[in-house]
């Protein structure tokens, strides 16, 4: 479904990615899992358009992203943004429904708004939140605010940037469910970034660890722990020791 081909970025003197390859098939959940800084959040905006690669191709369905129509391209997709990336101008609902409210997916507004409280639903938040404020939301409610926007337009392919990062240990695991169920249920292709190895376990096929600028070990989940990679090794066990330095 989605493939990157020796895609390098680099800004000013920093080279962040130095020819990442990667395959996601389709209608499976890839986790790309890499130190801070290492470039994971930059690869999805590169497969997105938001970020020109210098080199390199990257495509899906077989087309080249370059080459694609973007308003179509964009409305297969859904992303929930690292920072959240609300606009704090707009009620909670309308921040969900963004994207039914104009464009190629516009419905009408109140079956808008019906479809942005069932899917407020579904990430563990009551429709009484419909009219608030982003600002007027915990972090981890906004959080789920952005997972709701996310899987609002029913996209076939989603990118999920450090979904449970700031909730807690009952909603990570609500969330972790929630995605598992639309990459199984709903047959949708996802690439998730996480730094919490029980989200990874929970939702990934496919793990990808992320390096100095390349893809350092890629495999099925079940490979990870016996790999033989101490680089994967020292990420998935936390350990200061090992060849990947605290200093970055
Ligand atoms: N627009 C930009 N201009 C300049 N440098 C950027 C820009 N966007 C990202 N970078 C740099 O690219 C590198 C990778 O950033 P990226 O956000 O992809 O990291 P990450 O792997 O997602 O890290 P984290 O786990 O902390 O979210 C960082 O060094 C960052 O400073
Ligand atoms: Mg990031």
């Amino acid at each position: 479904m989605i493939v990157l081909t020796d895609v390098h970025k680099r800004f000013g003197a920093n080279p962040v990615l130095r020819g990442v390859n990667l395959t996601v098939p389709k209608g499976e959940s890839m986790v790309i899992i890499g130190g801070s800084g290492t470039g994971k959040s930059i690869c999805l905006k590169c497969i997105l358009g938001l970020v020109t690669p210098d080199h390199g191709t990257i495509t899906v369905d077989g087309k080249q992203t370059q080459n694609t129509n973007r308003a179509q391209f964009l409305a297969r997709f859904g992303m929930l943004f690292q920072g959240g990336a609300l606009f704090d101008s707009l009620p909670v609902w309308q921040n969900v429904a963004f994207r039914l409210l104009r464009g190629p997916l516009k419905r009408p507004k109140a079956e808008a708004r019906a479809i942005a409280i069932e899917k407020l639903r579904r990430v563990g938040l009551s429709g009484d939140v419909a009219d608030h404020l982003p600002s007027e939301l915990s972090g981890g409610m906004q959080k789920r605010v952005g997972l709701a926007r996310a899987i609002a337009a029913n996209p076939d392919i989603i990118f999920f940037d450090e979904p449970t990062t700031g909730l807690d240990p009952i909603m990570a695991g609500v969330i972790n469910d929630l995605i598992r169920e639309i990459v199984v249920d709903l047959g949708v292709t996802a690439i998730t970034i996480t730094h919490d190895m029980t989200s990874v376990r929970a939702i990934a096929d496919r793990v990808a660890m992320l390096h100095d600028g390349v893809i350092q070990w890629t495999g099925p989940v079940g490979d990870m722990e016996n790999s033989g990679d101490p680089y994967l090794t020292q990420f998935i066990h936390g350990r200061a020791d090992g060849p990947i330095s605290a200093i970055r």
